[in-house]
């Protein structure tokens, strides 16, 4: 399995040390029904992440607003004392209300908190990466992020935090950021039928900063496309380990994180590291993205 994890390749965050294998999880999934409160079967979201790391993914993305607190708190049941090498990306921003609603918390003192509360369910001296996530549900707003950066950048100092990243933002804003803190990620919403980000990701990887779709699978609406489908029965795949293997070949910074809470959905994704896909096949899948863009 590691091997197999390994045909995708790594990717060294910019100016750090920290390589992350391409086939990545995302953890989000293993907290209840609508990202909240405990799942239905905690042994089997313990399950779901000891598989992936005893598969080779070195790669976890997560936040403790999932659950709240849920989703870090069963990352460090499964997996503490953490694996040489294993890296795990967290981020703040938003709180959840008891009505289970994502509510913005960006603060200086809102920051801290979920510093802290990232280090405490996590089981950490330092978090690896921190994404400052801001702007809308799924897209980005074009607001200044200065003052939560600022905030975020003097935890860094502190030696709470390793590296910054950013989600859900625009190239200005990263422009913003640069001014501020080194930049080493971007986690925004992209997978073959959403590409807002074609050009961000051209500007992206000539820096040599990771891009890391969330929702690369369409998220809470799982991708359905005749062109996909056609495609995986070419393939004799998935049509899901085709549209995680359009994400490896579309550009070399992009790192994937799906989500499942299977262990079965699981193997299937991380098998989608060795898929090559050939040009005329591309060229069927590309067009889904222009198709939506027409
Ligand atoms: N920065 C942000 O704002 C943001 C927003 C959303 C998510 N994220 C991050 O991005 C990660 C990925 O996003 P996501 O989990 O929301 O969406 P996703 O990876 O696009 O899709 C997950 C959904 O697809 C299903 N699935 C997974 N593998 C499958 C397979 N092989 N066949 C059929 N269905 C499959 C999952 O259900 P099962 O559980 O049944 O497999 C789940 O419903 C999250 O874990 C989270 O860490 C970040």
């Amino acid at each position: 399995m590691i091997e197999q994890i390994s045909a995708a390749g790594s990717f060294t965050l910019p100016k750090t040390s920290t390589t992350l294998n391409r086939m990545g999880y995302g953890a989000m999934q293993l907290a209840g029904p609508g990202v909240f409160g405990p799942p239905r079967d905690v042994k089997a979201a313990v399950a779901v992440l000891r598989e992936a790391v005893d598969s080779g993914v070195n790669h976890i993305d997560t936040s403790d607003y999932y659950g709240p607190h849920v989703t870090n708190q069963i990352i460090k049941q499964a997996l503490h004392p953490y694996a040489d090498g294993l890296v795990i990306v967290t981020k703040v921003g938003a709180r959840r209300g008891t009505d289970t609603s994502w509510i913005h918390a960006l603060s200086r003192q809102d920051l801290i908190d979920a510093v802290h509360d990232n280090l405490k369910n996590l089981g950490l001296n330092a978090l690896d990466v921190v994404n400052l996530r801001v702007g809308g549900i799924t897209e980005p707003t074009e607001a200044s992020i200065e003052e939560p950066l600022t905030a975020l950048a003097e935890l860094k100092r502190q030696g709470l935090i390793r590296h910054i990243g950013l989600s859900n933002v625009t190239s200005k804003q990263l422009l913003e950021a640069q001014k501020i803190t080194e930049i080493v990620c971007v986690q925004n919403f992209y997978n073959v039928a959403h590409r807002n980000d074609d050009a961000f990701i051209r500007d992206l990887v000539r820096q040599g900063i990771a891009y890391v779709p969330f929702f690369p699978l369409g998220g809470f609406t799982p991708l359905q496309s005749t062109a996909l489908d056609s495609s995986a029965a070419t393939l004799k795949a998935t049509p899901m380990q085709v549209a995680l293997a359009w994400l490896l070949q579309r550009s070399p910074n992009i790192l994937l994180i799906p989500g499942t809470s299977s262990v079965g959905h699981l193997r299937e994704n991380l098998a989608a590291a060795k898929l090559q896909i050939p040009a005329n096949v591309l060229a069927d899948l590309d067009a889904i993205g222009q198709q939506q863009h027409s």
